[in-house]
Parts: structure tokens; C-alpha cells; sequence
């Protein structure tokens, strides 16, 4: 398909990875909450600078825990609020004091407040602020128009006894060409198991080739599902497959990956990872305040980018698509039928927040937002456990026990934290040999 069969009119392609205000697709994608930090990093920092489809903002946690997420540049003289000092209510900027709310007020100036105290300048000022949500570890903003929906309460977000974390990186291409990657069933075949073939300096036996994909919508988004050489109909990757969660997520059981708009350019990949411990060491608990939160390189220190990880690798593919990827000059086949579904979905739902409906996934009944159900391909595992002695038979269990597979820079505290919680050490889980069948459905590791 041309770019734009009318010069004068964006086209479809621009349509869909455009995120700023006023853009169709940026309206559309500010109806949704985006997760945006860790809690757990406010905690250790109380400002974060945050850019989110195209607006430079600063998140905080004023002195009473409130969080606001408001203007990066102050009110006054457009100073940066990340130097600003939490106050018991609101962030006060460094250069001349101005003190303003998680609402946008502005509630002291300190100079005018003596020297007009019958201005009343407070009433009249304000700056731009968005609402902020805490949950499951995360921080979530909302930069749409109110009433705000609620942050959906995703099932995987009250499961119990597992050690979670959270992973961010800055990846420099737009997030639409990330979440197509949400319903691509065959570049797991491909960027992933046979990539550790071909990076552990053999050329073969690639691992068995997928023989058929079907994709299915569901109100939360899609499943995709494959049958591979070595599977057949029964299996669950083919009965439950995986969930391309709408509108920014991949959902693979053990971890959710979010795509996040910084803007048409850039994105954030929010990670949030569910380690179940063993079965015989329940209960376990972890804070939902101190999920560890750690940012995760994309390129090594000669600049190179890192691919000796899951998930670096699918950020190399989709870089290397460029910043943009130029979909009018793509050949579609039919392993891309799930990217279509999805371009389509959102382009019958800008239709349809057109006509002033909803888009799809919106949750705004608190009866329907408990703990919402998803298709789960290794639910008996995540809910259930494996004992130890399982993890340890199995090679992709094990190679996960023995170190993160999906991101490059896990901190040591954080392994060490990992481990306690497994009640592994070293000498348990010496490294397998050789690259790991991670889509084997078994394990269920992707
Ligand atoms: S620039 Fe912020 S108070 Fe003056
Ligand atoms: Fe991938």
C-alpha cells in the first residue's frame, strides 16, 4: 500500500504511529493508563523526569506519599521541576520557590505572597497536571480527558508467592511496531531460538519450524496460538497460545511486556516479571512497594546493540526496522495476519471514539475490574509452583533459574534478592550447555 494516496492527508501508516495531542491515534492512546516507573523508584528518588506521547513531564511523590505527575518546566520561569523539593503537599521548585499541587494549583509563591498579599496570583495560576495511579509496583498516568477509566487489575497482579521485578528501557523506535511484535507468533522461531543456535556459533539443527498459527480477539485483546514440527493440536501453546494485551502489552504467562509512547520516535519497554518460588516455600511475600524496579541497557559500551537477551533482541529487530518502520514499502505475508488484525482493530476504534464510544479494553465498572481473568497457557505452574526438583530436570525452567534470560543488566542485589526468594545458590544451577528451546510449551517460558 502507498504511504498516502492523498498528499495532503496523513497517511493510514501515519495515522497509526503518530502519538502527540491532537493526532488521532495520540487522542485514541490517551484514553489508556500507561505505566510509567516503579513504585519502588520513587521511593529511592522522589523525582523522575518522564516524557509520555511527546509531553515532558516530572513525576513525584510529595512528603505525604501523594504522587503528582505535572509540567517538567515550572509555571513561573520554566526552571526544571526535577530539582524541585517535595513538600508535606506538592513540589516546590528550587529557582524561586513556586509550590504546586498534584491538581495543577499552585498553592505558594512565596516572594509575592509577602509582598502582594492581595494579589491572590495563587488562584489564577496553574500548571499542567496529570492523575497518577499506584498499582502492582507500577506508577500509572492517564493524559486523557476525564472521567479517567480505571487501571485495569490484570489477574497476574494478585498472584501470590512469586518474587516479581520490574525492567525499563528506553528503546529508540516507536512503540506501534513493538506491540505488532505482541502477535507475531514466528519470530520467536527466528530472533530467538535459532538467533542462540547461530550465537553459539553453530549453524544448526534450527529448532522445529512453526506449521500453523491462528490468531483469536478477545475483550482484552488477542491470543495467538502455533503449532509447531514437534507439536500438535493438544497442545496449549495451540489451545491458549499467548496474549497480545490491548493496547500495549505482550502477556506470556510469567511476564507482561508494555510498549509505552515516549513519543513518535521513542519508547519505553516496561517489564513486569512473576518468578513463582518453588513449591514447599510458601508463603512468600514481597511488598508491592519494593518490587526492585532496574533499568535495563540496549547497547553495550562500544555501542553495539546487546543480544544475548530475549528481549534485546526483539528491540534490535525492531529498531532496525527504523525509528519508524515504513510500512507502505512491506510485502505482507501470511505469518503477519495478527498484525493486520491489530492495525485494523485500532483504526475500527478510532472510528469508534469518533462516534463517542469507548475504545476497546476501557474498564470502568470497579465489579469488572477485579483481578480480570486472561488466558494463561502455564496457569497450573504460576498458580501451583513446580518444586525445585522440576525446575532443575527441565532445561528452560533451569536456565531461568540460573539467570535472567530476558534482559541484559539485571543488578547483583536483585539476583541475590531472586535467589533468597527461589531458595537457590549457585552450585545448584550451573549453566546448561549450549542455546534452550524457550517456546517449548512445557515450560512455558515465552
Ligand atoms: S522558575 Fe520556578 S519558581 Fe521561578
Ligand atoms: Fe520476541
Amino acid at each position: 500500500m502507498p504511504d498516502s494516496d492523498h498528499p495532503d492527508r496523513p497517511s493510514r501508516w501515519d495515522v497509526l504511529t503518530q502519538t502527540g495531542a491532537g493526532t488521532p491515534m495520540g487522542d485514541l492512546l490517551r484514553r489508556y493508563w500507561w505505566p510509567v516507573a516503579g513504585i519502588s523508584e520513587l521511593a529511592a528518588k522522589p523525582t523522575r523526569a518522564v516524557r509520555l506521547l511527546g509531553e515532558d513531564l516530572v513525576l513525584y511523590r510529595d512528603l505525604s506519599g501523594t504522587y503528582g505527575l505535572i509540567d517538567r518546566h515550572c509555571r513561573h520561569r520554566r526552571a526544571d521541576l526535577m530539582h524541585g523539593f517535595p513538600e508535606a503537599c506538592g513540589l516546590r521548585c528550587a529557582y524561586h520557590g513556586w509550590l504546586f499541587d498534584q491538581t495543577g494549583r499552585c498553592l505558594a509563591q512565596p516572594y509575592e505572597d509577602q509582598a502582594n498579599p492581595d494579589a491572590q496570583l495563587n488562584d489564577q495560576i496553574r500548571i499542567t497536571a496529570y492523575p497518577v495511579r499506584a498499582h502492582g509496583g507500577l506508577l500509572w498516568a492517564y493524559l486523557g480527558p476525564q472521567p479517567a477509566p480505571l487501571v485495569p487489575d490484570w489477574e497476574f497482579f494478585s498472584w501470590q508467592n512469586g518474587f516479581r521485578q520490574i525492567v525499563i528501557s528506553e528503546v529508540p523506535c516507536n512503540w506501534f511496531q513493538a506491540q505488532e511484535n505482541s502477535i507475531d507468533p514466528v519470530h520467536f522461531e527466528w530472533t530467538h531460538a535459532n538467533w542462540d543456535v547461530r550465537a553459539a556459533g553453530r549453524t544448526g539443527p534450527y529448532i522445529p519450524t512453526h506449521l500453523r498459527i491462528d490468531f483469536e480477539e478477545f475483550p482484552y485483546g488477542f491470543q495467538y496460538k502455533r503449532i509447531r514440527a514437534d507439536t500438535d493440536e493438544t497442545d496449549r501453546l495451540w489451545r491458549i497460545g499467548r496474549v497480545c494485551l490491548w493496547p500495549n502489552g505482550l502477556f506470556t504467562g510469567n511476564h507482561v511486556e508494555f510498549r509505552v509512547p515516549v513519543d513518535d520516535r521513542t519508547m519505553l519497554s516496561v517489564t513486569w516479571h512473576f518468578s513463582r518460588v518453588p513449591k514447599g516455600r510458601e508463603p512468600y511475600a514481597q511488598d508491592e512497594n519494593s518490587i526492585p524496579t532496574w533499568h535495563g541497557p540496549v547497547k553495550d559500551a562500544h555501542g553495539d546493540w546487546i543480544a544475548s537477551h530475549v528481549m534485546n533482541q526483539d528491540f534490535l529487530m525492531w529498531c532496525g526496522q527504523g525509528a519508524v518502520a515504513e510500512r507502505g514499502k512491506e510485502y505482507l505475508a501470511t505469518s503477519d495476519r495478527g498484525v493486520v488484525l491489530i492495525r485494523n482493530r485500532f483504526m475500527a476504534d478510532l472510528a469508534a471514539l469518533a462516534d463517542g464510544k469507548d475504545p476497546k479494553a476501557i474498564i470502568r465498572d470497579p465489579a469488572a475490574n477485579r483481578s480480570v481473568p486472561l488466558p494463561v497457557a502455564q496457569r497450573e505452574e504460576l498458580i501451583n509452583g513446580m518444586t525445585l526438583a522440576d525446575h532443575l530436570k527441565d532445561p528452560p525452567a533451569r536456565a531461568q533459574l540460573g539467570r535472567y534470560i530476558f534482559q541484559a543488566g539485571q543488578p547483583k542485589e536483585v539476583r541475590e534478592a531472586y535467589m533468597a526468594a527461589m531458595g537457590i545458590n549457585d552450585a545448584d544451577i550451573a549453566a546448561p550447555s549450549g542455546p534452550v528451546d524457550f517456546i517449548k510449551a512445557r515450560e512455558g517460558a515465552r
